[in-house]
């Protein structure tokens, strides 16, 4: 399909319908979402709003781009990563939903970014972004762009870092939400929603038994934190490596076994990248590991894991199966990279689960009507979350689980809002 600013460029509209039943499907578990979507409807705040989206195009990503456009926004949307676009989805949001949708799963990387200025053609009013592909290629080449945006919304750990570097050094040209920021994202997308989605890439890629494996972590953040909890889940040895004392410590009080990755590479059967670095798995490593280390990564570039290295050490590689190739090296070895070092649960599954996407795309929706209504007053810079908005997602979600909490009474609120009170 011939790519315009209206039409989309998607792999196949015969897939709309499949993608329609998948997105719907996706609905039923994003209740947080669905109260927004119908208040939006209803009152259409973000009427007119022009919006660009870079995000992964799956079914739950979907459903938040229906929600803004029930609000009365015109969207865009385009894959932040090349590999994890779901087709199906993509068709269904271009052909059935008129959202025009710039995305074909396995697309190469001058596509990519074509794919970033087709969903930048429609001069956005507000960005949203996973991992600053889409602010990035504004401020490096369309920065004319910059004159009519009121503002964005950053998504992932990764992309926040990016702009806090550049804010720091005055680069960043207009203000940023950092979603990632909010506890009702990170607490349970990252942690949850990586360590099950994770073990489900790994598990669709290869089939593995992990009862009995030793499983090296790689970073013990809140994505590592949630890998780590779910491999020893299934039976798992986990060892934990990490470069912050503090979280070091953490993953050593929370029952792993720490270490080295010197000690590390050659322990393990199944490493897993979660840094938000680079190199974390490097040239010195591969030639310690054990016959069939399994590698995959999940954080959310590809270079945690030094893949050109691997390819200059090995002497041949081939495809064995679907996500997975195997590197024949020296000394008779041969050792396997999963999903081309890319985010192995959006490469070889489907991504995070919907109920944890509901709070992430909760927080993206009220934040870009936050956006709006702040227009013209915050400066360039990156902003956490309003907690208002951090915590009315959490109350919807609760209520959404038919959970019931308490509230503090009256004394106890004096109690802790006053310092005369003591022994
Ligand atoms: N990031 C991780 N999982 C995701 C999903 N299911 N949809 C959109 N972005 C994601």
């Amino acid at each position: 399909m011939q790519a315009n600013a209206t039409s989309g460029d998607i792999k196949d509209s015969r897939l709309a319908e499949e993608g329609s039943k998948r997105i719907q499907w996706a609905a039923r578990e994003m209740s947080v979402l669905r109260l927004i979507h119908d208040r939006f409807k209803k009152n259409k705040p973000l009427k007119g709003l022009r919006v660009s989206a870079c995000l992964h195009v799956t079914t739950e990503t979907a459903n938040l781009a229906l929600t803004l456009k029930a609000g009365g926004a015109d969207v865009a949307l385009c894959a932040s990563n090349p590999l994890s676009t779901q087709d199906s989805v993509a068709a269904a949001l271009t052909v059935i939903h008129n959202i025009p949708t710039f995305a074909i799963n396995g697309e190469d990387n001058n596509t990519y970014y074509q794919h970033i200025n087709s969903a930048l053609d429609i001069k956005p009013h507000i960005t949203l972004d996973d991992g600053a592909d889409l602010v990035t290629t504004i401020h490096k080449s369309r920065s004319e762009l910059i004159r009519e945006i009121i503002g964005g919304t950053e998504e992932t750990t990764t992309g926040v870092i990016r702009l806090q570097s550049m804010a720091a050094n005055k680069k960043l040209l207009y203000p940023i939400v950092a979603v990632n920021n909010a506890e009702t994202k990170h607490f349970f997308d990252n942690r949850y929603g990586t360590g099950q989605s994770t073990l489900d890439g790994i598990t669709r890629a290869t089939n593995i038994l992990w009862s009995g494996k030793t499983v090296v972590v790689i970073g013990y953040g809140w994505c590592g934190k949630g890998v780590a909890m779910r491999a020893k889940g299934l039976g798992a040895h986990v060892t934990v490596t990490e470069v912050n004392p503090v979280r070091a410590l953490e993953a050593v009080m929370d029952g792993f076994h720490v270490t080295n990755m010197n000690e590390a590479a050659r322990q393990g059967d199944i490493f897993i990248t979660v840094t938000g670095g680079m190199n974390a798995i490097n040239s010195d490593h591969f030639p310690v590991m054990k016959n069939g280390a399994i590698m995959a990564n999940s954080g959310h570039f590809n270079v945690e894991i030094d893949i050109p290295s691997l390819e200059t050490q090995s002497l041949k590689k081939h495809t064995v199966r679907p996500f997975v190739e195997q590197f024949d090296m020296p000394d008779d070895k041969t050792l396997f990279l999963l999903g081309e070092g890319r985010l192995i649960n959006l490469a070889a599954a489907e991504g995070h689960p919907s109920s944890v996407m509901d709070m992430s795309f909760a927080n993206q929706s009220l934040s870009v009507e936050y956006l709006l209504n702040k227009k013209g007053k915050l400066s360039a810079d990156v902003y956490d979350v309003p907690t208002d908005i951090d915590q009315q997602v959490g109350k919807l979600k609760l209520a959404s689980l038919g959970i019931k909490i308490d509230t503090l009474s009256k004394e106890q609120h004096t109690y802790l809002n006053s310092w005369e009170i003591g022994t």
